[in-house]
């Protein structure tokens, strides 16, 4: 199947629960076809300027896709779009083959299975590392304080296995607030995942990092890569480089390019307009 053959969701002829917006609540991703997502021809404008200008990027399964390009070509935007923040003036934005990302509100569509690392980290300061992730858990489903009493063996092994994989396992009852930076970056990236995310939106999250915690970094993504779809913006090359499998140039609310890193590197426009700076 190719981008321009996305069906748009059909109501059916009843269960439908949509409060008025005409999408299902509790929808599967269909991903049959090894894509987890589609952008088509999207445009967005701000008085009348073209923050994204017929846009069209795909994003197979379990991929791990870095997105580069100069400030200002919209890669921001473009992650806006895909977790309903921004609505595109024009263009589809799917979720699997089914899924029209533009019909769902920002909260639904990460309840859908779309998480968003935005650059600040946003952790709990006051809670323990640990306790930051019970309550992700939880979502926003619970009541954090009868949850901390229920919390049940299998909740607890995750709560471990997210610890080991962030790499903060002796931290866990640390306050939040005294991680470094890098730290709490990872810690951010650890209540995403305990949402099991099945696609994953990382803005600049090496920005402000050590060149070690970079390096910690790049292995964590590394490891999600299969098991999630994620979506990498970055302007550090050298992290770029250790991570990138396909990487997508955007310029002007437009792909440029798109390929292996050496095949992108070696792309004129793409030095003339980014990587020659
Ligand atoms: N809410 C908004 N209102 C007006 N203009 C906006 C808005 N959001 C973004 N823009 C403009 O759209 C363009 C694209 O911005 P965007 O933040 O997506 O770029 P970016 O690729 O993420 O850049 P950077 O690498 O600097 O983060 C910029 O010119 C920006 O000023
Ligand atoms: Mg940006």
């Amino acid at each position: 199947m190719t981008e321009h053959s996305v069906m748009p969701v059909m109501p059916p002829a009843s269960g439908w629960e949509g409060e008025g917006l005409g999408r299902p609540l509790q929808p599967g991703v269909d991903t049959r076809n090894g894509q987890i997502l589609y952008l088509d021809d999207i445009t967005v404008s701000f008085d009348g300027f073209r923050a994204l200008n017929r846009l069209t990027l795909t994003i197979g399964v379990g991929e791990l896709r870095c997105v580069i390009g100069p400030n200002g070509a919209g890669k921001t935007t473009m992650m806006d779009v895909i977790t309903g923040k921004t609505r595109p003036d024009s263009g589809a934005a799917f979720f699997g083959q089914t899924l029209d990302l533009t019909r769902y509100r920002e909260a639904e569509i990460a309840q859908l299975g779309i998480g968003r690392k935005f650059q600040k980290p946003t952790v709990f300061e006051a809670m323990t590392v640990a306790g930051n992730l019970e309550l992700a858990l939880a979502g926003d489903k619970s009541v954090w304080g009868s949850l901390r009493a229920r919390l049940n063996g299998a909740q607890r092994d995750r709560i471990d296995e997210l610890l080991t994989l962030i790499g903060l396992g002796g931290e866990r009852r640390r306050l939040a607030g005294l991680l470094s930076h890098g730290q709490k970056q990872w810690l951010e990236i650890g209540m995403l995942l305990a949402q099991e995310p099945k696609l994953l939106l990382l803005d600049e999250p090496v920005a402000g990092m050590t060149d070690a915690e970079t390096d910690k970094t790049a292995e964590l993504l590394l490891g999600l890569r299969g098991r999630h779809s994620l979506m990498v913006v970055e302007h550090d090359m050298a992290f770029i480089a250790s991570i990138a499998g396909k990487v997508t140039v955007l310029a002007e609310g437009a792909v440029l390019a798109e390929g292996s890193l050496a095949q992108v590197q070696a792309d004129e426009r793409v030095v003339e307009v980014y990587l020659g700076r």
